[in-house]
C-alpha cells in the first residue's frame, strides 16, 4: 500500500502511474469535473477554507487540516488497505476469495450499483449549493463546503471503479455523471430525495442527519461486497461520511438547544417571531426529510436486491456480525406491507416473505433504529430544558413515494387517510409555505469571525481542535 503523492495531478494511492491508460482517461475527466465543480459547485465566492484532506488511509493520522482554495482542493482516489486474505463473506459465493477483478455475468449490475452510488454524491453538492451565501457562522460554512468538497471526492471514488473496470461504458457513465443535474427537467438525478432543493440550513441539517445517512447504509452494503476495489472504496468513504453525520446531528441539536433556550426564557412556544424556528416547524422538517429519505431504501421487497445479495455484490449491513448462515436461503422476515382487513377495507400490517426478498427491509430497519439515536439525544435537550414537548419519527407508511405505502395516505401515527383528509391535515405534519417562507427569512447570513446567528446555538467544539472563532473561511 503507497500513500498518495500529492505532487501527481490526480493523488491517489492506487498506483495509478503504472497504469497510463487508466491514468490519461481520468487525467481526461479532470477538467470535466472541475468544469461542473466552478459551475454546480458552491456559489459563494471563497479565497480559501480550512478544510480536511485525505492525506493516508491508514488507522491513524488520516487527514491533513489546512486552508486550501476550494478549487485546488486535492480530490484524489483513495481505497482502504487491502486484505490480502478477504474472503467473501455471504451468498452463494461466501467463503471464495474476494474478487480483484469484475466478474463478466456481474459486470452490469455493478455497474448499475455504481452508478446509482456515484449518482447521489455531486447531485448533494448541487443541491447545497446557495446556502453558503446564508451560513450562521463561518464555522458552518467550513463544514458546509468541507461535505460538499467529501461528496465530490466521493464521486471520484465511483469513477474511479467505473473507468478502471467497466471499460468504454464505464467511461459513458463517468461523463453522464456530470451531465446529470439535481433538479433538472431533462436530465434528473436518478434518486428522488437527490431532485428536492435544499433551501435553507434547516433543511441542510435534517439532509445532512437523515439523508447521508441513508448513504453511510448504502456505503455499508457495498463495503461488503465480494468486488474487492469497491469493497475497500466504501470503507474509506464511510470514515470521510462520519464527519457529514455529525454536521447534521449537532446541526439539529443546535437549532432544538437555541428554540428550547427562547421557549423556556419567554415561556412559550409561540417562538416564530422571536426569531428562532419552532418545534412543531423542526418536526415538519424531520417528518419530510425522514420520509424522502425512507424511499431511497427502495420498496419492502426486491428481487434484485436479493439477486445481488446472492451473487454477493452487496451485502447487509454489519454482514459479519449477523449470527445466521450468511446465505438466507431457507430464512424469512416480516415486512411491513398493506393489507385488507376483515371488512375488507385497507389496513397497514406486516408480511412474512423469504429473508432475501426482505434485505431492503432489513437495512432500512436498520437505519430507522439509528435516526431514533438522533431524536433521543434531542429529545434529551427538551427535557433538561424542563419542557415537555417530544419530537419523533413518524410511522413508515407517512409521505411515501416508493413502496408498499406510495398509493396512500397515512398519518405521521400510521393512521390511514382518505385523500381530502390528507389534503386538509397534510400541512400540519410537512412544512407549508407559509414555514418555509418562515425559516428561510431566518437564514441572515452571519459571516463575521466568532459570531452566530440568533436562530441556532453555537456548536460545542470546533474542528479540530480549533476554537469556534477561529478564521475558518476567507471570503472572497
Ligand atoms: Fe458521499
Ligand atoms: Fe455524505
Amino acid at each position: 500500500m503507497t500513500s498518495p503523492d500529492y505532487t501527481e495531478k490526480i493523488p491517489n494511492n492506487v498506483e495509478l502511474r503504472e497504469d497510463r491508460r487508466l491514468q490519461r482517461a481520468l487525467e481526461s475527466w479532470q477538467p470535466n469535473f472541475l468544469n461542473w465543480w466552478e459551475s454546480m459547485g458552491p456559489t459563494l465566492p471563497t479565497q480559501d477554507v480550512y478544510l480536511r484532506t485525505a492525506v493516508n488511509v491508514g488507522r491513524e493520522g488520516w487527514a491533513h487540516f489546512g486552508h486550501v482554495a476550494m478549487k485546488d482542493y486535492r480530490w484524489g482516489i483513495f481505497l482502504a488497505e487491502r486484505n490480502q486474505d478477504r474472503r467473501i463473506a455471504f451468498g452463494q459465493h461466501r467463503g471464495e476469495p474476494a474478487w480483484q477483478k469484475v466478474p463478466g455475468e456481474y459486470r452490469a449490475d455493478l455497474q448499475r450499483l455504481l452508478v446509482i452510488q456515484g449518482d447521489t454524491e455531486p447531485a448533494s453538492v448541487e443541491q447545497q449549493r446557495n446556502l453558503g451565501a446564508t451560513a450562521p457562522s463561518l464555522y458552518d460554512l467550513r463544514n458546509l463546503f468541507q461535505v460538499n468538497v467529501e461528496e465530490g471526492r466521493h464521486l471520484w471514488a465511483m469513477v474511479y471503479l467505473l473507468q478502471a473496470y467497466f471499460g468504454r461504458e464505464g467511461r459513458d457513465e463517468a461523463e453522464e455523471l456530470l451531465h446529470r443535474n439535481s433538479g433538472s427537467e431533462d436530465s434528473p438525478r436518478i434518486l428522488g430525495a437527490f431532485n428536492e432543493e435544499t433551501p435553507d440550513w434547516l433543511s441542510f441539517y435534517m439532509f445532512t442527519y437523515f439523508t447521508d445517512r441513508d448513504g453511510k447504509y448504502q456505503l455499508g452494503t457495498l463495503k461488503e461486497s465480494a468486488f474487492d476495489p469497491l469493497s475497500r472504496t466504501c470503507e474509506f468513504m464511510l470514515k470521510e461520511e462520519a464527519h457529514h453525520m455529525m454536521v447534521g446531528t449537532t446541526g439539529v441539536d443546535r437549532v432544538v438547544s437555541r428554540t428550547a433556550q427562547v421557549m423556556v426564557e419567554n415561556d412559550t412556544d409561540d417562538v416564530a417571531a422571536l426569531g428562532v424556528v419552532p418545534l412543531q416547524v423542526i418536526q415538519k422538517y424531520l417528518n419530510f426529510h425522514y420520509s424522502v429519505s425512507l424511499d431511497l431504501f427502495g420498496g419492502e421487497t426486491s428481487t434484485n436486491v436479493a439477486n445481488y445479495y446472492t451473487a454477493g455484490l452487496k451485502g447487509r449491513w454489519m454482514e459479519e456480525r449477523r449470527k445466521d448462515d450468511h446465505r438466507l436461503a431457507d430464512d424469512a422476515i416480516m415486512v411491513d406491507s398493506l393489507d385488507e382487513g376483515q371488512s375488507g377495507q385497507q389496513c397497514i400490517g406486516l408480511t412474512e416473505v423469504s429473508a432475501l426478498v426482505g434485505l431492503n427491509t432489513d437495512l432500512r430497519r436498520e437505519y430507522i433504529a439509528d435516526c431514533q439515536g438522533g431524536v433521543k439525544r434531542w429529545n434529551k435537550i427538551l427535557a433538561e430544558a424542563g419542557l415537555a414537548h417530544r419530537l419523533k419519527l413518524p410511522h413508515v407508511a407517512f409521505n411515501r413515494k416508493v413502496g408498499a405505502f406510495s398509493g396512500v395516505e397515512a398519518s405521521p401515527d400510521g393512521e390511514l387517510l382518505p385523500a381530502d383528509e390528507w389534503e386538509r391535515r397534510s400541512g400540519q405534519w410537512l412544512p407549508t409555505d407559509v414555514d418555509k417562507t418562515h425559516v428561510r427569512s431566518l437564514m441572515q447570513p452571519v459571516h463575521e469571525r466568532g459570531k452566530i446567528a440568533a436562530w441556532i446555538a453555537p456548536p460545542r467544539n470546533g474542528i479540530n481542535g480549533q476554537p469556534f472563532d477561529y478564521d475558518y473561511v476567507h471570503l472572497a
